[in-house]
């Protein structure tokens, strides 16, 4: 009871008391539950992020330039020879782990089910989670090493990623190299700055974003793991691309070689108008900046070789020095706010079905963490060999297209193996 009044008093002071509107239907352990998800919630930083969501978008005053690339097709037979040695070292040596971010939603997708088990439709049927397993499985066989495998998942989706890990027989890998971590979530406001109610009774609440990798690290002791495991390196990856390319010697060698705590894999840009996010300077420091915050004078703009001044999109492929992870995880990033659909229970104890956006969502971004690097390495790669992003149900970066690239460069490897073989 000392609790429930506990908790009573705090959403009076903070203006959120319908949130008990079921605490009564609930049974004891459910009551525990809200008493205790109520008692876990930062209630200073929910005002702070509706405070926010009132205030404009303001990007006007940032000076946004553009950022040094290395094109990994352009090196020399030297440079790639030199990097690829430094590069294979420091995974030799097990300084190289890697991460897939598995929380996401996958809403544009409109698959039902944790998107790493989604079949994209090849002959052999394997998921993505699958397809992404494959290479580093090659290259622990090449460098005679088991990179440790971290995967982060959301409260939603945890049970039936690691129920698939094991039904799958963890495709072969060696489980106890496979870490699972659980992201955070915060809880999604309506208009009014109110905590929504979900269906169950309890607080909405929803994953706070891919750049919530770093404080869930910290937060579930995976990035101790890692620490105590003296990995330096560590590649941070989505899950909806097949194409991924994880353990890439030349992305260490470039990152080492520069000297920078961070790199970031880029692909040129489809056409000045896409809607991606490209690699800059901002205001001195690496970021990423989305087609909304540069006019289309920027967007288009070349240099001298027709190349796009800001045309190296940001693919969510980044690699990370331990040593700064460390930091960024100890530092909150900001939050940006989403208006998004979602069904709650009223004040009154009725469900509400939306049927258009009512509600804020907030998340942090990866690439907000760029901006505390003095510098980073952005590494251009080949669209055709590292890119086959699945987000849509169907057109531009759907099922479809990533399997035909995927397709393609598989026969594409396998003309060269054979080439090389005869
Ligand atoms: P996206 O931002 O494209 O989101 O994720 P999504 O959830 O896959 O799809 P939509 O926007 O709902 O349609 C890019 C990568 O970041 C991960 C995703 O799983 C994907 O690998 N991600 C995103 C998380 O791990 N957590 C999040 O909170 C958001």
């Amino acid at each position: 009871m000392e609790k429930y009044e506990k908790v009573k008093e705090i959403l009076k002071k903070n203006n959120q008391e319908q949130l008990l509107v079921c605490y009564d239907k609930l049974d004891d352990q459910g009551k525990e539950k809200l008493l205790d998800q109520i008692l876990n919630v930062d209630f200073d930083l929910i005002n702070k992020l509706f405070e926010n969501t009132k205030k404009p978008v303001d990007v006007g005053e940032d000076k946004i330039e553009p950022i040094e690339y290395v094109d990994k097709s352009k090196l020399s037979k030297e440079e790639y020879k030199k990097l690829k040695q430094i590069g294979e070292d420091a995974i030799k040596e097990g300084k190289l782990a890697v991460l897939t971010m598995a929380g996401g939603q996958g809403t544009r997708l409109g698959y039902n089910g944790p998107k790493g088990t989604f079949d994209i439709g090849l002959d052999t049927h394997e998921s993505l989670f699958e397809l992404i397993c494959k290479p580093i499985k090659n290259a622990n066989k090449k460098y005679g090493i088991t990179i440790p495998w971290y995967i982060m998942t959301s409260n939603e989706n945890n049970k039936e990623t690691v129920e698939f890990f094991e039904k799958n027989n963890y495709f072969g890998y060696p489980k106890q190299d496979i870490i699972f971590f659980i992201q955070g979530e915060l809880p999604m406001l309506d208009k009014e700055g109110k905590i929504l109610v979900n269906e169950q009774g309890f607080l909405k609440l929803a994953a706070d974003g891919h750049g919530g990798v770093f404080e869930s690290m910290l937060k579930s002791g995976a990035l101790k793991d890692m620490n105590d495991k003296k990995i330096k390196w560590v590649f941070i990856g989505p899950v909806d691309n097949p194409l991924v390319n994880m353990v890439d010697p030349i992305f260490i060698g470039v990152a080492e070689t520069k000297k920078c705590m961070a790199a970031g894999k880029s692909v040129v840009k489809a056409r000045p108008e896409e809607r991606v996010g490209v690699f800059c300077k901002r205001n001195s420091k690496p970021s990423v900046v989305e087609y909304t915050e540069i006019s289309e004078e920027m967007s288009n703009k070349r240099d001298a070789n027709g190349e796009l001044v800001f045309g190296e999109s940001h693919i969510n492929c980044n690699l990370f020095n331990i040593d700064r992870i460390n930091e960024i995880a100890a530092n909150k990033l900001p939050y940006h706010e989403a208006f998004k659909k979602a069904n709650y229970i009223d004040k009154n104890g009725n469900l509400v079905i939306a049927d258009k956006p009512n509600a804020y969502k907030f998340e942090a971004f990866i690439f907000d963490a760029f901006q505390s690097m003095e510098s980073m390495a952005v590494m251009r790669v080949k669209r055709e060999e590292e890119f086959a992003p699945v987000k849509n149900a169907e057109g531009v970066d759907s099922p479809e297209t990533a399997r035909e690239l995927y397709i393609n460069f598989h026969k594409k490897l396998e003309k060269v193996r054979t080439q090389e073989m005869g």
